[in-house]
C-alpha cells in the first residue's frame, strides 16, 4: 500500500489556479454575451462561432475534465489532521458543489450558445455569477484555514517555490 499524500500534485495544483483565473476571466468577459446571443439567434450563420468568452469558458470545461480524471488517478490528500469529520463532510460537499457549477456553467452556455436555447441562456446567466459568489466563500474557508485555524489547508495547493 503506498503512504497517503499529504499534499496536492504539481499538475493539479497548476489546474486549481488555472481554472480559477480562467473562472475569473470568463465571468468578466460575459459582458457583451447577451447581445452577441441574440444577434447570432437572429442569424446563426452571420455571426462566428465563438468569442472570448466562449474560448475562455470552453477551456474551462475541458480543464474541469482533466483535473476530474487526475484526481481520479492520483487521488487527493486527506484533510488535515485535527479535522472533525463535520468539517470533512462539509468540505466534501463544497467541494462537489464547485465542481458541478464548473461543469455546469460552461456546458449550459455551450448549450445556448451551440444549441441557439434561451432557457439554457437564463439558467446560464444565474448560475455564472453564482459560481463566483460560492468559489468566494471557498477563498474565505481556505483562508481561514491559514490564517484562524493555522492548518496547512492552503500551504499544500500552494506551488513549493525553490
Ligand atoms: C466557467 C465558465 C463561464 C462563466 C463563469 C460564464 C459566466 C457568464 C456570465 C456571468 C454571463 C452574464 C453576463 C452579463 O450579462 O453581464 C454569461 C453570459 C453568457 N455566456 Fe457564459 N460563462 C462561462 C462559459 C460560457 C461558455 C463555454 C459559453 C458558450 C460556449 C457561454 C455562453 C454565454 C452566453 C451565450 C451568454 C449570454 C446569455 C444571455 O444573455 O442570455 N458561457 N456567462
Ligand atoms: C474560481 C475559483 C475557485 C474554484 C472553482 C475552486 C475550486 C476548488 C475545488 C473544487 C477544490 C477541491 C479539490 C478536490 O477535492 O478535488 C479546491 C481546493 C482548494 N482550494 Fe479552491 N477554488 C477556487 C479558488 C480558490 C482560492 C481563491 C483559494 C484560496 C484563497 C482556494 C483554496 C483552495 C485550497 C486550499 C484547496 C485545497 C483544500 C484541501 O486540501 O482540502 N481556492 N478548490
Amino acid at each position: 500500500m503506498s503512504a497517503p499524500l499529504t499534499r496536492w500534485s504539481r499538475a493539479q495544483i497548476g489546474l486549481h489556479w488555472g481554472v480559477a483565473l480562467l473562472i475569473l476571466a470568463a465571468w468578466a468577459t460575459g459582458e457583451g454575451m447577451g447581445q452577441a446571443f441574440r444577434a447570432r439567434l437572429a442569424a446563426p450563420d452571420a455571426f462566428p462561432g465563438f468569442t472570448t468568452h466562449t474560448l475562455i469558458g470552453g477551456t474551462v470545461l475541458v480543464l474541469v475534465v482533466v483535473r476530474l480524471l487526475l484526481r481520479a488517478t492520483q487521488g487527493a490528500p486527506d484533510p488535515v489532521p485535527g479535522t472533525s469529520p463535520r468539517m470533512a463532510q462539509a468540505a466534501t460537499w463544497g467541494h462537489r458543489l464547485l465542481y458541478v457549477l464548473m461543469l455546469g456553467v460552461p456546458a449550459l452556455g455551450a448549450a445556448a450558445w451551440y444549441g441557439g436555447l434561451e432557457a439554457p441562456a437564463e439558467v446560464h446567466e444565474t448560475v455564472g455569477n453564482l459560481i463566483l459568489f460560492v468559489a468566494g466563500a471557498h477563498a474565505l474557508v481556505a483562508l481561514a484555514h491559514h490564517y484562524v485555524l493555522r492548518d496547512d489547508t492552503l500551504r499544500r495547493m500552494l506551488p513549493r517555490l525553490g
